[in-house]
């Protein structure tokens, strides 16, 4: 097993029951990959089994042969098209199926089974992850909405009071929770698939997502056992529907998980204190950002294709089944286009993606991008929102 620790900027993503054991495993040496080497780069190359492309970290790679079964569990912020990383660029959903498919060329497993968390992670594989690489993918949510972090602070069950932050995400303390339940030598990947969908939608409340599978579905009637194996302890246990469910929680958009932080930091530090001040200052810090990335990328929309249809464009979302933009040169030309002028989008930004892509979908050139985005972006934004002086998203 190879760990690339691609934990969140903020919020430990873990299940409260394995807190402890992840916590050690992000504190000790055993992650094989952490800060600056966690990166697209890295992860192509170990996913690919390719060595000699490894820069830093252990070095360890995905040496797997035609009969190995492989699976992926990746956890970050997102946005349509994109998945974040702790460093710059971000991964985009093209090149992920192209190493995919190059994975697949290598003949180097036999079947693969990836589990993704983010906001709007359908995105990822819908219309762009075919049939045939025998490879099955569930989601956290759909192409178009956010998933959703729980174990916040004022939620129950809470986290232990030293934590304020979120201490996991809906889907994947759904599926960690139902694993630790039951005897993954008989639970089928449908089965589980399904119980984490009917708790991932969390009632149908507001706070909850469509999980999705892709890809070889027909592989989801193998059982978790050849992915994960298994907890002897967990051996005798029958498998009953119902024992993986726990009562709802109230969850919080994962994209909103930094300010629940800065909020909870902010309220529990003493007044008067160091603390409390740099808790406001990063809350107002966040808050200006977002709607400065807003207010820009509104702006450009009316300036490129007027004040009427500009949101219509910019809002639209393709049928299913079709991936979010044809050519993602452009997308990925236009993100630096937007960041040169308006700075980066970082993890709140990635929201925008679709936006963008659909300024690639409606034939917009990257010269009439340049110019919407000077004129909505009167100065370049500076220090840790530049994207020239801390890297671009693409
Ligand atoms: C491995 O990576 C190196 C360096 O990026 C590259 O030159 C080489 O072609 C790769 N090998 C394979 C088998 O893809
Ligand atoms: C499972 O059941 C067998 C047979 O009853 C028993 O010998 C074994 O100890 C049990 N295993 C566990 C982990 O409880």
């Amino acid at each position: 097993m190879i760990s690339l620790s691609m934990k969140k900027t903020l919020g430990l993503v873990l299940s409260l029951t394995i807190l402890m054991a992840m916590m050690f495993i992000r504190e000790s040496r055993r992650s094989d990959y952490t800060g600056e080497d966690v990166n697209v780069h890295n992860f192509f190359a170990a996913l690919l089994g390719n060595k000699s492309a490894i820069t830093g970290g252990s070095g360890k790679v995905v040496d797997s042969g035609p009969d190995d079964h492989i699976f992926i569990y990746y956890t970050d912020h997102g946005g349509p098209g994109v998945l974040g990383m702790p460093t710059f660029p971000y991964l985009y959903a093209d090149d992920l199926i192209d190493v995919l498919k190059k994975k697949h060329a290598s003949g180097t497993y036999k079947s693969m089974v990836f589990y993704l968390e983010a906001c709007e992670s359908g995105s990822i594989f819908e219309g762009l992850l075919p049939q045939g690489l025998n490879i099955y993918a569930t989601t956290a949510s759909n192409a178009e909405e956010s998933s959703w972090g729980t174990y916040c602070p004022g939620e129950y069950p809470s986290p232990p009071p030293e934590y304020e932050t979120c201490l996991g995400d809906l889907y994947s303390v759904a599926w960690m929770e139902d694993s630790d339940m039951h005897n993954l030598r008989t639970e089928t990947l449908h089965q589980q698939y399904e119980l984490v969908k009917k708790r991932t939608i969390n009632g149908n409340s507001a706070y909850g997502s469509h999980v999705m599978q892709y890809g070889d579905v027909g592989l989801s009637k193998d059982s978790l056992f050849a992915y994960l194996g298994t907890n002897p302890a967990n051996d005798n246990f029958t498998f009953v529907d119902e024992n993986s469910l726990v009562p709802p929680t109230k969850a919080v958009n994962q994209r909103d998980a930094d300010l629940v932080h800065f909020w909870y930091k902010y309220r529990k530090a003493p007044e008067g204190s160091v603390r409390k001040t740099e808790a406001q200052k990063q809350f107002v810090e966040a808050m200006s950002h977002r709607m400065h990335i807003d207010h820009s990328v509104k702006l450009i929309g009316k300036l490129l294709f007027g004040i009427e249809r500009g949101l219509e464009v910019l809002n639209t979302v393709r049928p299913a089944g079709q991936p979010l933009v044809d050519d993602w040169k452009c997308l990925k030309k236009m993100v630096r286009t937007f960041e040169t002028h308006c700075g980066s989008l970082a993890q709140y930004g990635m929201k925008h993606m679709r936006s963008l892509a659909n300024i690639c979908n409606a034939g917009i050139q990257t010269e009439q991008m340049a110019e919407a985005s000077a004129q909505a972006c009167v100065s370049v934004p500076t220090g840790r929102w530049s994207s020239l002086q801390k890297g671009f998203s693409a």
